[in-house]
């Protein structure tokens, strides 16, 4: 550590955002308006849900206005009753009107440097013509969708054609592999796919096409699939199911009328990993989904018409859902999209792309913090990184030490850093500053307006100071309506161990201040740079090689990617360890789930340590991979199995 943070860690320093700051915010104008003075009575006076939340939601157009804001019956929600809504009429249609007709909507940036820039209006005509093209393929309102492509403009315009619609996306990220994407498909019960020939990463083509046709194999419901044009690398084509993304908009008309969907009318299915082997499908409309993102975004990043926003992230993950496509569109934002390695080719590439483009405000994740900590702080320091004004973080707890040098080298000590905590399931942040919070590096700080938090002990007592299960109290309205296809599993899973209120699956503690300062997830999911993965989904992966008869996967702290995965493996009788099986292993799992679901660390052992039920206790494996004390193992029905560990290869 250096003696700078030591320092700073001791004296517990606050950093207040400057006048400048506070002044010139969104939230301050808001305020102003309403005659609330300070960051407290903001607070309470958004504890009036549905005051604030009609405040919120009289910023989008309707085609109906809603009859009452919130009907809670717990664990389950509505919200804008009664409202008629698009969340594209919003994110598109609304802007025709108005001067963002010619704005810039996305800089696109390619891996090998190419730039496309579209505007509203050119955005506006590409998703009404894919939306006329998926309608001539027989899709309608209700019909699901499946997309698995990269970081290109035609993934947004694929997700908000089909909302366009009424159609239900489900994308997938493309770094995931074909039995992940079928899994998938299959879940959802996709008509259409869509997906690209190849594209850009590190240089390389990867051959998407490929995985989806493997994927394809066995996903009956999908009667076509659309390919987009991107790398230009060889595929097949399947006469009677593909069809090129280009020959199928050809001639499609550039004018598409905008269903006229309910509030609660399901908007997309987004898969996210859970304890258990199968990914669960988390369910969002249209209402209180655009609501809820248009709102975070606007006041957390204060985003104004002459902004450039980049939210770093891929849109496979809810951060690009709601954060790259949905919100800053509603916004009528200028958001720049990159399609390669952040790294690539040179480990400045994000920070000459800042520059180039004269981002403003800057998202990304705490893994990359760390990554570019790691190379040092010549590159950012060869950019005229001037242009920024804030910076923000998501998807695990960002350590102090990276915290002070995001604020210092990236930030040069002028722009407040928006830690925001929340998950797939919350569709838009929770816990998170504003511009005028005071911040404390390493805590989200506190709830979004409106939102009641809390952290819990085991008997479901309010905690201070220890830490404890994070939950949220109140329903907002980006909230995750149901789990698809599961409606018992969402209530078990978030609703059933302290009732009527929302477990998040995260450790916290609640410091004296009310601040929050998250720990990880407390069930078995494992949050690799950011990603979640469910190690049962990992321990499916291994099983389910030939040579492989049991494994235990858990998280292992690394310093840069958050938390690193380590398998232990037991091999079949007949089978002999060696290095080689290790990374034919690791490449088994990067094909069934995807490269960044491979193990760092394999361990041949010949026991693994479980309860008289059978089930494996990852906390006696987690405790001895980390070098900790292996504490109570008086539930272990093979006690013996702890000392097999010790004999690991
Ligand atoms: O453990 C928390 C961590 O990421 C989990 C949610 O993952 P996912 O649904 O994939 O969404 C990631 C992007 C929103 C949470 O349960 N997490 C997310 N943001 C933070 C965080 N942990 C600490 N601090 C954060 N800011």
């Amino acid at each position: 550590m250096t003696k700078e943070l030591e320092a700073l860690l001791k004296e517990k320093r606050i950093f207040d955002p400057s006048d400048d700051v506070v002044n010139n915010s969104n939230i301050k104008r808001w305020m102003n308006d309403r005659g609330i003075n300070t960051y407290d009575e903001l607070l309470e006076r958004a504890r009036d849900q549905n005051w604030f939340w009609g405040e919120m939601g009289r910023e989008l157009e309707w085609f109906e206005p809603w009859n009452n804001v919130l009907e809670w019956n717990p664990p389950h929600a509505k919200w804008f009753i009664g409202g008629k809504f698009n969340i594209v009429h919003n994110a598109l249609d609304r802007h025709m009107k108005t001067w963002r007709k010619n704005k810039v909507a996305y800089i696109w940036e390619g891996e090998p440097g190419d730039i496309r820039k579209i505007t509203y209006y050119s955005l506006y005509r590409e998703v009404n013509k894919f939306a006329n093209a998926l309608k001539s393929l027989g899709v309608k309102k209700g019909d699901k969708v499946s997309i698995y492509l990269p970081m290109i403009p035609e993934l947004p315009i694929a997700m908000l054609a089909c909302a366009k619609i009424g159609a239900i996306h489900s994308v997938v990220f493309s770094g995931f592999s074909a039995r992940a994407f079928r899994q998938r498909v299959n879940d959802a019960g996709a008509k259409i796919a869509i997906t690209v020939d190849g594209f850009y990463r590190r240089g390389k083509v990867i051959p998407l096409k490929e995985s989806a046709d493997e994927a394809l194999k066995d996903a009956p419901s999908v009667e076509h699939l659309i390919v987009v044009r991107r790398a230009g690398n060889d595929i097949e084509m399947d006469e009677d199911r593909d069809i090129w993304w280009d020959e199928l908009i050809e001639g499609q008309s550039v004018v598409c009328d905008t269903e006229i969907m309910d509030s609660e009318d399901m908007l997309f299915i987004l898969y996210t990993s859970g304890t258990t082997g199968k990914p669960k499908g988390v369910v969002h409309v249209h209402g209180g989904y655009a609501v809820g993102t248009h709102a975070t975004l606007k006041y957390v990043f204060d985003l104004k018409d002459d902004d450039r926003w980049w939210c770093a992230a891929d849109i496979g993950w809810v951060t690009g859902h709601s954060y790259i496509v949905y919100a800053p569109l509603m916004l009528g934002a200028t958001s720049i999209m990159y399609e390669g390695a952040p790294d690539y080719p040179k480990p400045d590439r994000i920070w000459d792309m800042v520059g180039r483009h004269g981002v403003t405000v800057f998202y990304t994740a705490p893994t990359m913090i760390r990554m570019f900590m790691k190379y040092g702080d010549k590159w950012p320091k060869r950019h005229d990184l001037s242009s920024l004004r804030l910076l923000g973080s998501v998807g695990e707890p960002i350590n102090p030490e990276a915290w002070v040098w995001y604020y210092k080298k990236i930030g040069r000590e002028r722009c407040p850093i928006m830690d925001t905590w929340w998950q797939t399931e919350t569709g838009s942040f929770i816990l998170t500053p504003l511009p005028i919070t005071p911040l404390k590096p390493g805590s989200a700080t506190k709830p979004f307006p409106s939102f009641e938090a809390d952290v819990l002990n085991d008997d479901g007592e309010p905690i201070t100071g220890r830490g404890g299960h994070l939950v949220i109290k109140t329903p907002w309205p980006a909230m995750l309506r149901t789990l698809y296809k599961d409606p018992e599993r969402y209530v078990r899973q978030y609703w059933s161990t302290f009732p009527g209120v929302y477990l998040t699956g995260d450790v916290a503690r609640k410091d004296e201040d009310g601040y929050f300062w998250l720990q990880g997830r407390e069930d078995d999911v494992l949050n690799v740079a950011g990603h979640r993965i469910g190690s049962a989904e990992v321990e499916s992966a291994l099983v389910s090689h030939p040579k492989v008869a049991e494994a235990a996967v858990v998280g292992k702290p690394d310093p840069v990617r958050g938390e690193v995965i380590a398998a232990l493996v037991i091999l079949r009788s007949d089978v002999n360890p060696s290095p080689d099986l290790k990374d034919e292993l690791r490449n088994h799992v990067g094909r069934e789930i995807g490269p960044i679901a491979k193990p760092s660390m394999i361990g041949f052992v010949k026991d693994l340590p479980k309860t008289r039920s059978g089930k494996i206790m990852r906390r006696i494996i987690k405790a001895k991979i980390k070098g900790e004390p292996i504490g109570d193992i008086s539930t272990l029905a093979n006690p013996e199995a702890v000392a097999a560990l010790d004999e690991m290869v």
